[in-house]
């Protein structure tokens, strides 16, 4: 028999993680207070977005006050790519990450010593909260790269004093014999490719009384509690909803506790959470539905303010923590894809096809699950003044398609068509056909 994994006794716990909401509440202002300063001193367009609303750090004197000052996006920090929001010397940034942007140019993000070290410590406090140990093996499948999940489960995974299997992603065949022989006690992966890897492991007769696993801490993408029932039944773990975003740190934003498992316990010695209604942009009260932003409470390299995350979520009280909780995401306000983990907007796609003479821009997208994986198919037709034959057609559909894949990092299927046999849309073009089973 397995041993199952256990929360962890309240004395190992970080001291704040023990706190009450008052104390929580005095530390966030102290820390928010430093934050936004920071932000308006050394970060020039968030400084000129605070003069622009003509607010200042100064004004700054409850928690609520955070209200009064500007939010932040991806299309700020698209416009002062790659480093313009750096709020300390380069010499002082000791690492960048980047997720996908709008358009071909990516999000980047860069970190501190400091800041590093405070995201190791807060990825380690998620692992112990899903039951982690220091005895514990971890075997680490999300990417490694310029994706925060794998280096962020691993510095997280070791800060704990775990001994991590630095897998990375893909290579299934791979990841069933380092699983057999190494025997780990738990994964970290997104939760699609864990369901691959959960039939690759059950082909090899590594089934949930076979396997070494106990436990998974699984994020990256939206996924369910059908999900969830149906990791922890044929894996025989612990699975456990892990959130994070590369502008706000990465994985370890925030993360549910083995004891409870009912939403993500949000690190709030570190990151202020609100619930905006993201047409209007006014907070919205606890409890209920909208968009969540964040405002970050020590980074250094990239202070945030007011980040709006475009997930949709609502915000709970604490129950295994004092930290607020936040439900799982329902969706998003924009029009991000998440295919396998890695992020995806129409736009980049729309970039590469209108890279291409013969493409025109009558395109959409369509999504489907082949098994446990979303499939996405690009249809795009060519230009209504060409004449291309049906090999010249899958030539260019070839194209695009390594083209697709070497910029984003996505496998898809192209299918070049003759023009005029996409639907037109009288109003706004409908660019993604998503055939995905709804939760
Ligand atoms: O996905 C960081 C991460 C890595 C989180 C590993 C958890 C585990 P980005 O690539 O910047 O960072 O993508 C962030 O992914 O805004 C959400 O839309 C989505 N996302 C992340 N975790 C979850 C989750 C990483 N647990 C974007 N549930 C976020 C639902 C999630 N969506």
């Amino acid at each position: 028999m397995k041993t199952k994994l256990t929360a962890p006794s309240r004395d190992t716990l970080d001291p704040i993680e023990n706190a009450s909401r008052d104390e929580i509440c005095a530390l966030q202002l102290e820390r928010l207070k430093w934050s936004v300063r920071h932000a308006y001193d050394n970060v020039e367009h968030y400084r000129k977005k605070c003069l622009a609303k003509g607010v200042h750090p100064d004004d700054l004197k409850a928690l609520t006050d955070l209200q009064l000052f500007p939010f932040n996006s991806k299309n700020d920090l698209r416009e002062t790519y790659p480093f313009g929001q750096f709020a300390v010397p380069m010499e002082q940034v000791v690492r960048i990450h980047a997720s996908s942007g709008t358009t071909g140019r990516p999000t980047v993000v860069g970190y501190t010593k400091k800041d590093i070290a405070d995201w190791a410590k807060l990825m380690a406090r998620s692992i112990r909260a899903a039951g982690g140990q220091p005895r514990h093996k971890v075997h680490v499948a999300y990417g490694y790269g310029l994706f925060t999940g794998g280096l962020g489960a691993h510095y997280g995974a070791e800060e704990l004093g775990c001994t991590v299997i630095p897998m990375s992603g893909g290579q299934t065949e791979k990841q069933v014999q380092l699983i057999r022989d190494f025997r780990p006690d738990i994964i970290m992966v997104t939760p699609s490719y864990m369901l691959v890897l959960l039939d690759a492991l059950e082909a090899e007769g590594l089934d949930r009384d076979n396997c070494s696993l106990v436990g998974g801490l699984f994020g990256a993408e939206p996924w369910t509690e059908a999900i969830r029932t149906e990791l922890e039944h044929r894996g025989g773990i612990d699975a456990i909803d892990l959130y994070g975003l590369s502008e706000i740190m990465g994985p370890g934003v925030a993360c549910e506790c083995i004891e409870t498992k009912d939403g993500l316990h949000i690190w709030e010695d570190q990151f202020l959470p609100e619930v905006i209604n993201p047409e209007t942009g006014e907070p919205v009260a606890d409890g209920e539905l909208g968009e969540l932003v964040f405002t970050t409470l020590c980074k250094e390299a990239l202070p945030m303010i007011r980040y709006r995350t475009r997930d949709l979520t609502r915000l709970l009280p604490g129950t295994a923590r004092q930290f607020r909780r936040m439900g799982k995401i329902t969706g998003r306000s924009d029009d991000m894809l998440i295919i396998r983990g890695v992020n995806v907007f129409p736009t980049q796609i729309e970039e590469l096809i209108l890279k291409n003479e013969w493409l025109s821009p009558h395109y959409q997208l369509q999504l489907d699950r082949q098994g446990h994986l979303d499939e996405l198919t690009v249809k795009v037709e060519m230009r209504p003044e060409v004449f291309l034959d049906d090999n010249d057609k899958a030539g260019l559909g070839r194209d695009l398609q390594h083209h697709i894949k070497s910029y984003i990092g996505i496998s898809t299927q192209v299918l070049v068509l003759e023009p005029e046999s996409l639907p037109r849309s009288l109003g706004k073009a409908v660019r993604v056909v998503d055939n995905r089973p709804k939760a």
